[in-house]
């Protein structure tokens, strides 16, 4: 049929079928900016606005956009400078969207903008509350919402005719603030206020609401682009909705894949025939494990040697969980793919399924994994459905018990739970005009995705190549050579480009997801409150595929038990233990989500550390204070173990543990609402009670002696730079911190940086984004690389002006880059563009670059207090969190905007873990949630208040003294949740997510009567 549709101020005569949707006839004409998220309507990526209203394309037949007007994101503004055509520039909105660091991974900011857009065309001065209302039906899983929310606000000002506030460099503390030994005293005891410069106390100071609460170190003052807001400088393209991600690339003669995923949960292909599949007009490949060579690898993106076993092939004859692959179909479209899965006949020979870890691992349990060719690693034992395991002691964990006055003991458990990351995987196969294969794809890990999927697909690595565009967020969920696979088969046997996507329920039943653990604490305390040995036991379900197996449940240990080493002599010697079992089931299999098995320790660890406190009658903050990993300490599982490697102890060389409390308690109010009776009542409602709860964590930084990063940096005749970088930017800003740091060594503005990341035929090498490693790791990468960029740059800019005369005879050390130039100590300079010109043309010619790698020897720990102020009703058992606040050592803070929208985001996510995310199965292991209906993440219009303090060290180890920040905000929300919890209706729930039932539950325990049980 013919429809009619205006779209952007442009008559469209379209063919289309009548079951076609608006989003994939937008796109088809090349309207990238409206995204894929969902098929069901949830997640609002599609929005565009008919008639000026927002409407979910994913749902809306093209046939119903007949005879009206359709606008997208690529109607609004444009790049001001685009030659000699003059534009208006950028939109207002996007502006502001560029401006507030509303963009992380840009995938749903072009429906940001639109539903903005209409807002702000029918109310320029919307409240707080209007604007997060009309954002609630775009779902975005990187920001926590504060800077879009913000970006509306400062559009709207703008559109107005206000002048708005500019947003600038953080405002320095006090220098006494840190270091001082009585820092932050002004603050400890106050209720929070707002502060301002000329205030007399010490108080961390925020000049925006979209800059978060810092105090620099002093090596930042002097610093120009390192410690700065800088715009992000992928903002532009991602905020007009550019063809940025992997599926915005058109091919010509594409086919869509679809693949047939298990029914059942373990199983034994007896017969398949895809005769009747393979014979459908439009079918291009049907491919079974009977087509393809039998090459057993790991999905897990990591380093070699990949530290799990090998137990997955592309296609095997057995399937081991409810949506394990059976087929692939490559189809002219996809209603022919889909067609075809229907086609394809398998009889399966049904095994039996186990679900449950402990009795996985039991005598006669079913075995999971019997092929032959299934490689060992870390004692794994397919035998007995062990993946790996896990044996570390450190001092005398029995010897400890013996002397404890109090032993506490407790069971914990934590769910599986989704990353829903809005992009869904994605990835594009062809073979190029050489015959090398090229996967253009949405990864975290291009490198590792090359080097693993060589041998899978029959192909030396040189004869692939992977590029990575933008990527709508990955949280760890793309750090799996997840889908690569699937796409490159069919194009190997069709000769053809092949594009496959997953839909939402792929990403629900296929994908991977965060370990559920069962965990076991003990713990040995004397009664002054030092313990003196700790035990964890985590048992861990890695599904049916032990991808991160060993390293994700490792770092459940590694980092939460790391974090309470005792007092006094056991400080300096303490008894910690941890075990872990991680087993297969017929789940589908868990992988990477960030925070890599720390945020299930420190669930169980410092909810226990808060009944320890309260059973002993102390203080919780100074209970744990007491007990702390502290400055120049070692961080004890660096002495006992290494991902299987050899251990290397390693010193804590910065910890603001204690400044980071005392900030974040100042910031809630602690001081005033603890302990206060009268603040836990909520006046005029009786069945509401509020509490207030506390939890420290800590994380690593990158994994040493392993993982490490590359740059190269070329300098053009106009004295800007390329940057080139492995690192995989999925939406945190890395390629901007990156540049950054590279404009700060060359002396010019970020915006003379080009930064171009990652592609495996042009950039250096990189690990890729994950284990809060990119800014540390690829971060001293592209120093090293700017550096010896440098070097070249005062060697020339030195001759330049030697031969100019007019002076001392200048050495190439003296020269100092600053803004743009290359400047002697005599005053005189030579500007960047003219060095670039001279070293490219006129004498002695050659190509000024430098390139630099680095791998580290240490993982230096941030740190952070993380706080929760909940009300719960005690008769429904609804939790609602107010507030979170989150104070963190992070190192230096390169660029403030990008790393509190870390901080906003990752606690989003995290207050998601403790209230409502949840993946259930049923009996026979089919998937309960299958939709962004089925599985709550939180909208804008449901956010607590979120604070975020930086507490600056400078850590040594780096050249501008960074750390990590992107996973540590995932680790403390849920138990600070939990524990107030307790501290609001005395009710201890040990298992999350903290759900209404749970709490109506535990509530009306007869044995609770209104004080704390276990739950
Ligand atoms: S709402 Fe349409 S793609 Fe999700
Ligand atoms: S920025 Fe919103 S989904 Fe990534």
């Amino acid at each position: 049929m013919r429809v009619g549709i205006n779209i952007n101020n442009t008559d469209f005569e379209l063919e289309v079928h009548p079951g076609d949707f608006l989003l994939r006839v937008l796109r088809g004409q090349g309207f990238y900016g409206v995204k894929h998220g969902c098929e069901t309507g949830e997640c609002g990526a599609c929005t565009v606005l008919l008639d000026g209203k927002p409407v979910n394309t994913c749902i809306l037949l093209a046939a119903q956009a007949d005879g009206h007007r359709i606008e997208t994101i690529e109607n609004l503004g444009k790049h001001p400078e685009m030659g000699w055509r003059e534009t208006e520039g950028l939109d207002p909105i996007q502006n502001a969207f560029v401006i507030s660091g509303a963009i992380q991974c840009g995938y749903c900011t072009p429906a940001m903008i639109l539903v903005a857009r209409e807002l702000l065309s029918r109310n320029l001065t919307p409240s707080e509350k209007e604007v997060r209302e009309t954002l609630s039906g775009v779902l975005c899983r990187c920001t926590g919402y504060i800077k879009p929310v913000q970006a509306v606000l400062r559009a709207a000002a703008v559109l107005r005719g206000e002048a708005v506030e500019p947003i600038g460099g953080a405002i320095p503390a006090p220098p006494e603030w840190l270091g001082s030994g009585e820092a932050g005293s002004g603050v400890e005891g106050e209720l929070p206020t707002e502060t301002s410069p000329d205030s007399d106390t010490r108080k961390i100071l925020a000049p925006s609401k979209v800059l978060p609460k810092i105090a620099i170190t002093p090596e930042v003052e002097s610093w120009r682009s390192v410690g700065k807001p800088e715009k992000k400088v992928d903002a532009g393209k991602l905020v007009q909705g550019k063809p940025a991600f992997a599926a915005d690339f058109e091919k010509r003669g594409m086919l869509v894949a679809k693949v047939l995923h298990s029914p059942v949960a373990h199983a034994r292909i007896k017969r398949i025939d895809a005769s009747r599949a393979r014979a459908l007009s439009g079918v291009a490949a049907v491919l079974t494990y009977q087509d393809i060579p039998r090459v057993i690898y790991s999905t897990a993106g990591q380093s070699d040697p990949i530290p799990g076993p090998l137990d997955t092939f592309s296609l095997d004859n057995k399937v081991r969980f409810v949506g394990d692959r059976v087929a692939f179909v490559a189809a002219e479209t996809e209603e022919i793919a889909l067609a075809a899965l229907e086609l394809i006949d398998v009889e399966y020979e049904l095994l039996p399924a186990v679900f449950d870890p402990a009795r996985a691992m039991e005598t006669g349990a079913p075995i999971i994994h019997d092929e032959p060719e299934y490689v060992n690693f870390a004692e794994s034992d397919p035998s007995r459905n062990l993946a790996a395991h896990i044996r570390i002691d450190i001092g005398d964990v029995e010897r400890g018990f013996s002397e404890a006055d109090r032993i506490f003991e407790a069971e914990y458990e934590v769910p599986k739970v989704q990353q829903a990351h809005i992009e869904p995987h994605v990835a594009i196969t062809y073979w190029d005009e050489d015959d090398r294969l090229v996967i253009r794809t949405s990864t975290q890990v291009p490198f590792h995705v090359r080097r693993q999927l060589a041998p899978v697909l029959g192909l030396p690595i040189k004869r692939i190549r992977v590029i990575k565009p933008r990527i709508g967020g990955g949280f760890g969920g793309k750090q799996e050579v997840l889908i690569e696979d699937v796409a490159a088969h069919l194009t190997i046997a069709t000769g053809r480009p092949v594009i496959y996507e997953y839909t939402r329920e792929e990403e629900f039943i296929a994908a991977r997801s965060r370990h559920p653990m069962r965990i076991r604490m003990k713990t040995g305390v004397k009664l002054d409150g030092t313990i003196i040995a700790n035990a964890m036991y985590a048992l861990s379900d890695t599904g049916a595929y032990g991808c991160h197996a060993l390293t994700v449940t490792g770092n459940t240990g590694h980092k939460a038990m790391a974090l309470y080493v005792g007092d006094g002599p056991y400080r300096k010697s303490p008894n910690i233990r941890f075990y872990a079992d991680i087993v297969y089931t017929n789940h589908p299999p868990a992988g990477a989500y960030r925070g890599y098995g720390v945020p299930q320790g420190f669930w169980a660890v410092e909810r226990h550390m808060e009944k320890i406190a309260r059973e002993l009658g102390l203080d919780p903050i100074e209970f744990r204070l007491k007990n702390t990993l502290r400055q120049g300490e070692l961080q004890p599982f660096s002495t006992a173990w290494s991902e299987g490697r050899e251990p290397r102890p390693e010193r804590i060389e910065t910890c603001a543990l204690e400044e980071c409390v005392r900030q974040g308690k100042a910031a809630i109010g602690w001081d005033q609402k603890f302990n206060n009776p009268e603040w836990h009542q909520v006046p005029g409602a009786p069945h509401l009670r509020r509490g207030i709860g506390v939890a420290l964590v800590m994380q690593g930084t990158a994994i040493p002696y392993l993982d490490m990063g590359g740059a190269s940096i070329k300098m053009n005749d106009d004295g800007s730079f390329n940057l080139l970088v492995g690192a995989t930017d999925l939406g945190t800003g890395s390629d901007t911190v990156l540049a950054q740091m590279a404009a700060e060594v060359l002396g010019v503005p970020v915006e003379d940086i080009i930064t171009y990341s990652s592609d495996t035929d042009f950039t250096p090498f990189d690990k890729g984004a994950y284990a809060s490693s990119t800014t540390y790791i690829s971060g001293a990468a592209v120093v090293r690389a700017a550096e010896a960029a440098a070097a070249r740059i005062r060697q020339r800019a030195a001759r330049i002006l030697n031969e100019q005369g007019g002076g001392l005879l200048i050495a190439p050390e003296e020269i100092r880059l600053a803004d743009r130039q290359a400047m002697s100590p005599d005053g005189r300079s030579v500007s960047m563009s003219e060095i670039g010109h001279h070293a490219l043309h006129h004498m002695d010619q050659e190509q000024i670059m430098g390139t630099g790698s680095y791998v580290s020897p240490v993982a230096p720990p941030p740190f952070a207090a993380q706080f929760a102020e909940v009300t719960v009703d005690v008769e429904t058992g609804q939790v609602v969190v107010e507030q979170l606040v989150m104070a963190v050592d992070s190192g230096v803070i390169v660029n403030p905007i990008t790393a509190s929208g870390q901080i906003e985001g990752g606690m989003t996510q995290a207050l998601g873990y403790a209230v409502c995310e949840e993946m259930v199965f049923g009996e026979d292991g089919s998937a309960r949630e299958r939709s962004l209906r089925d599985y709550h993440i939180f909208q804008a219009h449901e956010m607590p208040e979120l604070t975020t303090i930086f507490v600056e060290t400078f850590e040594p180890s780096h050249p501008f003294g960074v750390k990590a920040v992107a996973e540590i905000p995932m680790d403390g929300v849920a138990p600070a949740v939990g524990n107030a919890v307790f501290d609001a209706c005395g009710v201890h729930i040990d298992s999350n997510p903290i759900t209404p039932e749970k709490v109506w539950r535990a509530l009306r325990k007869p044995s609770n009567s209104g004080s704390k049980q276990s739950g």
